[in-house]
């Protein structure tokens, strides 16, 4: 195997800097921001598929991975980059900490604190929870997933996914289809996909559909195969049953008959659309199986290799954040 070249360090030009000491969300972040962390991603993608995929460049840093709620491909791509960056990883386990004996997650975090991290990334199941760590902390803060509110390195990666394949973001049409209502995923893409220029389109039912959603700079939807006209991209969404007291649909079966990603529906989109999922993907409820596994057009594994090149490029950013504040 050849070797890789190393990454483009193009976010280190003179004329952008990253402006934050932590990404907290994708609101906030420009165009150019975007870019740039997608740019500097793209070039870790050809070494993390050679025998040999380190790149010594967090050496002597730490990460801190806190995560309250269940992840797999999240905190696994999280620890993979840290340690092929050379940083020193460690993953809190939530469920044997002193958290379980009621210490207080701004407690947590000074206690953490105090142990000199350079990064904690946070999955937290309430809004606003990874804000309030990034104010009782000296080292950057990385959101790995706030509630409802956001999940900026899933959207940051769905980028990374579309653009490979579509060459561009500006000016496609995304339609974002499912649990709209408690969607991190779907708040942080139509941010970002907004600030790319592109087209976006959500699609639900109206009990997954939140308030207001034409102020999120969207088209709503209400019926698939008008939402998925002409689309270039595809993104299916979990129903976040964890979110939910009371039941937002009649029946699985139901909700995959009226909003299941499947062949008949994915017709009305072009003929070269792609489908996204962030996964976990529920077989036969939001995407049937032979679509989820088509990889002429599933992206969805792609959407994995995608996250550990992503998580790379934000932590040497902030990396570089760090050094310089
Ligand atoms: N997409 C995503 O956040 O997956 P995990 O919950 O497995 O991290």
């Amino acid at each position: 195997m050849g070797k890789a070249a190393a990454p483009k360090k193009n976010w280190a030009k003179k004329d952008w800097i990253y402006p934050h000491r932590h990404l907290l969300g994708i609101e906030g972040l420009s165009k150019q921001d975007i870019t740039r962390i997608l740019d500097l991603a793209e070039g870790f993608i050809e070494k993390n598929r050679q025998i040999d995929k380190k790149y010594p460049i967090l050496k002597g840093r730490t990460l801190i991975n806190l995560f309250f709620e269940n992840s797999t491909r999240t905190r696994m791509s999280f620890e993979l980059a840290g340690k092929r960056l050379g940083a020193d990883v460690i993953n809190m386990s939530v469920a044997t900490s002193s958290v379980k004996k009621g210490e207080t997650l701004i407690d947590t975090a000074m206690t953490l604190n105090a142990m000199h991290p350079d990064f904690i990334t946070m999955r937290h199941p309430e809004s606003g929870a990874v804000h309030l760590l990034s104010r009782k902390v000296n080292c950057s803060v990385i959101n790995a997933g706030d509630g409802s509110h956001e999940h900026p390195t899933q959207a940051l990666l769905d980028a990374l996914t579309i653009r490979r394949k579509k060459g561009r973001i500006e000016g496609l049409t995304v339609a974002i289809c499912g649990d709209i209502l408690h969607s991190r995923v779907a708040r942080s893409n139509i941010l970002l996909l907004n600030a790319m220029g592109a087209k976006v389109r959500i699609i639900a039912p109206p009990t997954l559909m939140p308030p207001q959603p034409e102020k999120l700079g969207v088209k709503v939807f209400n019926d698939m195969r008008k939402g998925l006209k002409d689309c270039d991209v595809v993104m299916t969404l979990r129903l976040k049953t964890e979110y939910m007291e009371n039941s937002f649909v009649p029946s699985s079966r139901e909700y995959f008959h009226f909003w299941g990603l499947d062949e008949e529906k994915m017709s009305y989109a072009k003929k070269d659309a792609i489908i996204l999922d962030p996964g976990p993907i529920i077989r036969g409820l939001q995407i049937d199986s032979k679509l989820a596994d088509d990889i002429g057009r599933s992206m969805i594994l792609d959407q994995v290799e995608m996250g550990v090149a992503v998580r790379q490029a934000v932590l040497e950013i902030l990396s570089h954040t760090l050094q310089t504040k």
